[in-house]
Formats: C-alpha cells, sequence, structure tokens
C-alpha cells in the first residue's frame, strides 16, 4: 500500500494548499455568479450546498483524485457485497443490506442474508402492531404504555436520535431510553413508571456489556418487585441482541427476542432489530420509510460518480481541511429541534470508527485522522460558543442542517430559526471587512477615536467553511437520508486515511480496566500496583471521602 502522504494527489493538494491557503470565499463568489448551482448536490429531497468552502475546482479535481488514488469505488463494492473487511473482527460491513427494500440478494460467505433480515422485520412488525394496539398486555392484564430502551452506545445512541428526530410521527407511546450505569438513571426512569405497563427493551449486541446488564437486572428486580411471580418477565422483557446464549441466561425467552448478527457494527445499528424502539415509537410503516430513505442514499452512494456523490465530496471536505488546514474538530449544528441528539450520534459514528492511529498496513499514521466531532441545535449555539468561532483563532467547519418547513404551525418562528440558518453561513463565509465595520460606526456617529478605538474588535475575518444541508420536512425517509449519508462520510474517510473504521479496540481497554478495578472496591483491597494518583482516589473512595 503506497502511504497516504507519498501519493500524487496528496502531494499536489500540499501544493495547492500553499497556493490557496488565504483565498477568500468572499472573492470566489464575486468572481463566479453561477457558484452555487456549480457546487450544490441532491438526492432525492435532501440537496447539499457546498459552495461556502475554500474550494476552486482545481482543489475539488485533486481531492476527488485522492478519493480515486485510494481505490475508493473499489472499496465501497466491496463493502456493500459484502467482504469481510472489518478485518481486525474478521467481519463483513453490512448495515446497507439491514435497509436493502431492493431486496436483492447479499451475500456473506456465499449465503444470501436478505431472508433472515426480512424474517427479524416481519418479527419486528408482528411485535410492534401487537403492542401498539395494547394487543400485547403485561403480567396483570393492562396495555403497554411505556416503553424503556436499555442499552448503550449503539445501542442507544442511535434510537434516542431517531426518537427524537421522529417525534412528530409518535403515537400514544411514551420512549425512555436507559444508558448510563450512573443508578441515578434507571432510578429517575424508573420512579415515574408503572411495572404494570412498562415494556423493557433490552438492547445489547454482546448482550455482555457491563452497563446494560447492571440497568437490566434493576429493572428486572424493580419489576418482580410487584409482580405475582418470574413469569412477569415473559411480558415485560425483550431482547435485542446477536447473542442468544447470554439473553437466556439472563432470563428471556428466546421467542422474545430480536436478533441481529456480526456484520452489523453497534454504531450501525439503528437500521435492525437495535431500532425496534424507534418502531414501537413511529411504527413499523414509517421505520420502514426511515429504512427507505437511507437505502435512496446507498444507492446513490454505490452509482453516483464520486464528483456527484455527496458523502464522497462531503468526506473530502472534511480532508481538506483537517489534513490540510489543521481544522481539528468538526461541527454539526442542527437547525431543527427535533435533531437534537444528531451531534451526539454522530460523535460515535465518526469519533469511535476513524478514531485509530495505525494503518490496515499496522504502520502508525504519519498524518491527522478522524476529527472531533461536536455540536448543539441553533440558534442555542449561537448565544453560547459561536463567538468563537465568528472571530476565534481556530478554524472550525461546519454543517448546518434544516428543514424548509416545520412539524409545527408556528410559522413565524420558523421564519426566524431559517433567517438565523441563512444568516450564519453567509456571515461566517463573509465576515466584515474593516471598512464595512467603520462605515457601521461612523452611521452610529461615533467619533474618529472611538471608532480607532473599537474598529479592531469590530472587524470578522470570514472564510469560515460551511456546508448548508437542507430538506423540505424531517420525515422518517429523510432522516434515513441524513444518516446513512454520515455514515458513507465517515466510511469515505476511513478509507482515505488507510485505517479501519469498523473496530473499536481503544473502547474495549476501558472495559477490561473498569473490571480489574471493581474487583478491587468489592474486595476493598487495593492491590498496590497504580500510581499514587490513582491509589490516592480510590482510598479517597473507599473512605468515602473521609480522609
Ligand atoms: O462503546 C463500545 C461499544 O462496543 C460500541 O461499539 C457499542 O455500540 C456499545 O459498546 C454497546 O455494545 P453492546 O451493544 O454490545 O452492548
Amino acid at each position: 500500500m503506497i502511504r497516504l502522504t507519498e501519493k500524487p494527489a496528496w502531494k499536489a493538494l500540499q501544493a495547492h494548499f500553499d497556493e490557496i491557503g488565504e483565498l477568500h470565499m468572499r472573492q470566489l463568489f464575486e468572481e463566479d455568479p453561477g457558484r452555487f448551482e456549480r457546487y450544490t448536490l441532491q438526492c432525492c429531497e435532501l440537496l447539499v450546498d457546498y459552495s461556502k468552502n475554500r474550494i476552486t475546482d482545481k482543489s475539488l479535481d485533486l481531492l476527488i483524485q485522492l478519493a480515486e488514488q485510494s481505490d475508493l469505488p473499489q472499496w465501497i463494492e466491496r463493502m456493500f457485497t459484502g467482504e469481510r473487511i472489518n478485518f481486525t473482527e474478521n467481519r463483513a460491513v453490512l448495515h446497507t443490506a439491514l435497509r436493502n427494500r431492493s431486496n436483492t440478494p447479499v451475500c456473506v460467505d456465499g449465503k444470501d442474508v436478505m431472508p433472515d433480515i426480512n424474517r427479524v422485520l416481519a418479527q419486528m412488525r408482528e411485535f410492534t402492531e401487537s403492542v401498539r394496539s395494547g394487543e400485547w398486555k403485561g403480567c396483570s392484564g393492562k396495555a403497554i404504555t411505556d416503553i424503556v430502551n436499555i442499552g448503550i452506545g449503539g445501542s442507544d445512541l442511535g434510537p434516542v436520535m431517531a426518537t427524537g428526530a421522529l417525534k412528530p410521527y409518535s403515537g400514544s407511546l411514551r420512549v425512555h431510553f436507559v444508558s448510563n450505569v450512573d443508578g441515578s438513571q434507571i432510578c429517575d426512569t424508573l420512579a415515574e413508571l408503572d411495572p404494570e405497563t412498562t415494556l423493557f427493551l433490552v438492547a445489547s449486541k454482546t448482550f455482555t456489556t457491563q452497563e446494560t446488564l447492571a440497568n437490566a437486572h434493576q429493572a428486572r428486580r424493580w419489576l418482580l418487585d410487584s409482580a405475582v411471580d418470574e413469569s412477569a418477565v415473559a411480558k415485560h422483557f425483550v431482547a435485542m441482541s446477536t447473542n442468544v446464549k447470554e439473553v437466556t441466561a439472563f432470563g428471556i425467552d428466546p421467542q422474545n427476542m430480536f436478533v441481529f448478527w456480526d456484520w452489523v457494527g453497534g454504531r450501525y445499528s439503528l437500521w435492525s432489530a437495535i431500532g425496534l424502539s424507534i418502531a414501537l415509537y413511529i411504527g413499523m410503516d414509517a421505520f420502514e420509510q426511515m429504512l427507505e430513505g437511507a437505502h435512496e442514499m446507498d444507492k446513490h452512494f454505490r452509482h453516483a460518480p464520486l464528483r456527484e456523490n455527496i458523502p464522497v465530496i462531503l468526506a473530502m471536505l472534511g480532508i481538506w481541511y483537517h489534513n490540510f488546514f489543521n481544522a481539528d474538530s468538526h461541527a454539526i449544528f442542527p437547525y431543527d429541534e427535533h435533531l437534537h441528539r444528531l451531534p451526539a450520534y454522530l460523535q460515535q459514528c465518526d469519533m469511535e470508527s476513524n478514531g485509530k492511529r495505525i494503518t490496515r498496513d499496522g504502520e502508525v499514521v504519519d498524518y491527522r485522522t478522524g476529527p472531533i466531532i461536536w455540536g448543539e441545535p441553533g440558534t442555542n449555539g449561537q448565544h453560547a460558543f459561536f463567538q468563537l468561532i465568528h472571530q476565534g483563532t481556530l478554524l472550525v467547519p461546519a454543517d448546518f442542517l434544516t428543514g424548509a418547513t416545520a412539524h409545527h404551525t408556528l410559522d413565524e418562528q420558523q421564519k426566524i430559526l431559517f433567517s438565523n440558518f441563512i444568516a450564519q453561513t453567509e456571515a461566517l463565509m463573509r465576515g466584515r471587512t474593516a471598512a464595512e465595520a467603520r462605515a457601521e460606526l461612523e452611521a452610529q456617529g461615533l467619533s474618529e477615536d472611538e471608532i480607532s478605538r473599537l474598529l479592531p474588535h469590530k472587524i470578522f475575518p470570514g472564510n469560515e467553511p460551511t456546508n448548508s444541508i437542507i430538506y423540505p420536512k424531517l420525515t422518517p425517509g429523510v432522516l434515513g437520508m441524513l444518516v446513512a449519508m454520515y455514515e458513507h462520510k465517515v466510511f469515505v474517510q476511513g478509507i482515505v486515511w488507510q485505517i479501519n473504521s469498523f473496530d473499536q479496540w481503544g473502547v474495549e481497554l476501558g472495559k477490561q480496566l473498569a473490571q480489574v478495578v471493581q474487583k478491587e472496591l468489592d474486595e476493598a483491597s487495593i492491590a498496590g500496583h497504580h500510581d499514587s494518583s490513582t491509589q490516592g482516589l480510590l482510598n479517597f473512595y473507599l473512605h468515602r471521602g473521609k480522609g
């Protein structure tokens, strides 16, 4: 494998960066009135305007050449056709098959996985209809009113994000999420609930995750405290997992289990049985619309030429800023309150995937890989951290997302929201020159002395890159498209950075270490092999802060 930094396109991009470094987007827009048309892409209802980026046609040509020199088209096919590209875990990567609404065969080691996927979808449909209609009864004969998803990481974030996003499509069931091992979360959640009408969904790919099992056992104890006998578990607990043995050991009837497979990565699992809470909340038809939206994006990603391919363009722009401009982070600003958990969801999708430093050849990289992902919904972010983006010293490329119409009828507020979306992206691009700032101060009637004192503080450099991602309305289909778009963006970046985006050994280490410490706490004896800081903290805990 040729090292990334040795590739001709990488070297050409480095030289191009030196040429383009300070070129201002204001100038690019002034010189080219067709910039919006040329730098806008569409997939079904989703419009992506990437014209407010520090790029020219030459930058794009070189970025696409880099993608080609990374064999991206071949890698896309390898993923979609079920090759074991997650080579450190020897697994295929087939979340795309879960939403393959064309139902064409997708094979892993010669076996078509579609019949199994369709069987679980049918099982989910039957179950959700039975719970939503009230046909499914709790142990005392009452219908279910509340569902509690117990899971963490990918077994939590996708369902949390999607149920938040699709709230306008919800029925009468209330949905709750318990992820944190901090007992406060499960205690607070259970305090609001009635065991006779609560259904727990234990979501865990491995069914060995400490946090999830601790919370699930607590929920089980809470249920049994008020139930006649253990048979209540069958009416109030279902599991979504790949591990039948552990699900059975927990006491959940395999009949109440919704399976998925090792080729579904945790952070890509909301499309699988892990999405059961979403399906219960919005109904199976709407859940399948979400799959359809994702499938549309999959087809676009697989077949559109690289230069017209939304995830590819977003990925390569990210590489442009992260590797050449040294931008450390990438921000996600949904101007859509229902997407308030999208930044958190994308943190796992991106940072657990591309937070790697070893290439597929086992070498330490000599360039930067995954960025820090962060964000908050607009307009809240504007009143918190946007100051830093406008006038601080860091370059923060950002995605702005919004819907042209809302689910509510407060048209005036929707107009204010959209105005802010537009104003921010425009201001970040244009900035405010000294002449503009001076004219404004003069118009306020300030003296020359006051103007010179204030002027430097009133100048905005601008040239801050943003992508504007806009859709008619946040429907299940649009959400599916958005999430698939980001998954593929992350995939493309991982391929170019020559890393495996599909394992997460860094997280596994934390799990192992916590078990060692927990054993010491159980035995109230510290083995003494810790550093003085760790030792001191453990002692403080053991003596409950009494010194
Ligand atoms: O955080 C690490 C991780 O392995 C994630 O990849 C996964 O989504 C999460 O833990 C939960 O794992 P499980 O679904 O097996 O409980």
